[in-house]
Order: C-alpha cells, then structure tokens, then sequence
C-alpha cells in the first residue's frame, strides 16, 4: 500500500521540482538579450524612458515621442565596431526620404564617460549623420540605461597602448516607435538596405 503511494507520488513531486526549476531558469532569461534577438518583444524594459546630457543640454527619449528613434551604445575612441555601425547607420538614413528622415533621431549612447565629454561626442557624431547625437552622463547613469537596454560593456585595460583603454560593447540598434515602444533589435553589421526595411516598418506603424 505505501510502496504503491509512493511510486506515484514521488514521480509527482519530482516533476514538480523539475518544471519549477526550468520556469525559474526561463523567468530569469526571459528579460535578458540574446544576440540573435530581432523583435523587443518579451523584454519589458526596453524602450523605458531616461535622460542623459548631450552638447544641446538634457536629452530624454520621451522627448522624441512622435519620432521613431534609434539607440547605439558604444564609445567616441572605438576602433572599428562603433564606426563600422555608424557608417551603416549613416548610409541607411541617405537612402531615407526627407519626409521620412525627419520622423527619425539616433542616438548615440558613451558607454565611456570618462573620455567622452558632451563636446566630443557632438563632434565625432557630427561626422557620421546630422540625424545622430551624441548622449552620456555620470558611469551610474549610463549602467542603468545600459541595464535597462541589456547593452554589455567592459574596460579592458591596453598596458603600453597610447588610448590606455578600450571597451568592448555589445553592438545593435534599438528600433523604438513613435509611441515610445520599442519594436526591433538590429545586429550588428546589418546592411543598409536591411537597416532601411527595419527603419520604414517601424515608421509606417500606425496606432
Ligand atoms: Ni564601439
């Protein structure tokens, strides 16, 4: 009688504990970003309001509500990444329309305060697109941003290196809609063309 209680109930119990342990495991996940994600659904953060400094003064995305916006993290003395993705930024905002370039504002998000003044950030955008600005603010801000997007940095210190240090960062853009929800994840080295078909769905949403 109780072997036969058991043989049923252990199994129960057992499975219980199993399908609590993959639904934490899948809770824990469920807001972090893979990089293969393309769509901002399933992570709530994203497109959560903030505000950083840029060269013009205080900047926050809820400013830019009517406006689909386009966010970058990355830093002024990056090497390749950061360039490589402003220049593909820049290429797709050249094919935009007028009409359909002034529904839309990137910015571009220092994840290296440190070297990154306001000033500098003006400057070094300024050559990729007039549709990109610069934003930072204090290391605290800038990791709570960074947290709410999932976006990853590090220092990685350069010993004998003129720049002192680098950064390594996660690199994609964040689509968000002119209602402030964010809708699509870009990786990194997506063409221009493609950033153009991503940039047109999220223009062309109507609510
Ligand atoms: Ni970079």
């Amino acid at each position: 009688m109780i072997e036969g209680k058991n043989s049923i109930v252990l199994p129960i119990v057992g499975g219980i504990i199993a399908l609590s342990v993959i639904f934490s495991v899948m809770l824990l996940w469920s807001g972090k970003l893979n990089d293969n994600d393309t769509s901002a659904k399933g992570h709530p953060n994203l497109g959560d309001d903030f505000t950083l400094q840029s060269a013009a003064g205080p900047v926050s995305l809820s400013d830019y509500r009517g406006k689909v916006v386009v966010l970058y993290f990355g830093y002024a003395f990056c090497p390749d990444v950061c360039p490589t993705s402003l220049g593909l930024l820049s290429l797709a905002f050249n094919k935009l329309s007028q009409d359909e370039l002034n529904d839309v504002q990137a910015f571009f998000i220092s994840v290296d305060p440190e070297r990154d003044t306001v000033e500098k950030l003006e400057k070094y955008v300024g050559v990729f697109h007039p549709s990109i600005m610069g934003i930072t603010g204090t290391p605290e801000e800038i990791a709570e941003v960074a947290r709410i997007y999932g976006a990853i940095y590090m220092k990685v210190e350069l010993p004998g290196s003129a720049l002192g240090y680098s950064v390594d960062h996660s690199s994609r853009y964040y689509l968000i809609d002119r209602e402030g929800v964010a809708r699509e994840l870009i990786p990194h080295g997506t063409s221009p063309e493609d950033i153009v078909v991503s940039l047109r769905e999220v223009l062309n949403i109507q609510e």
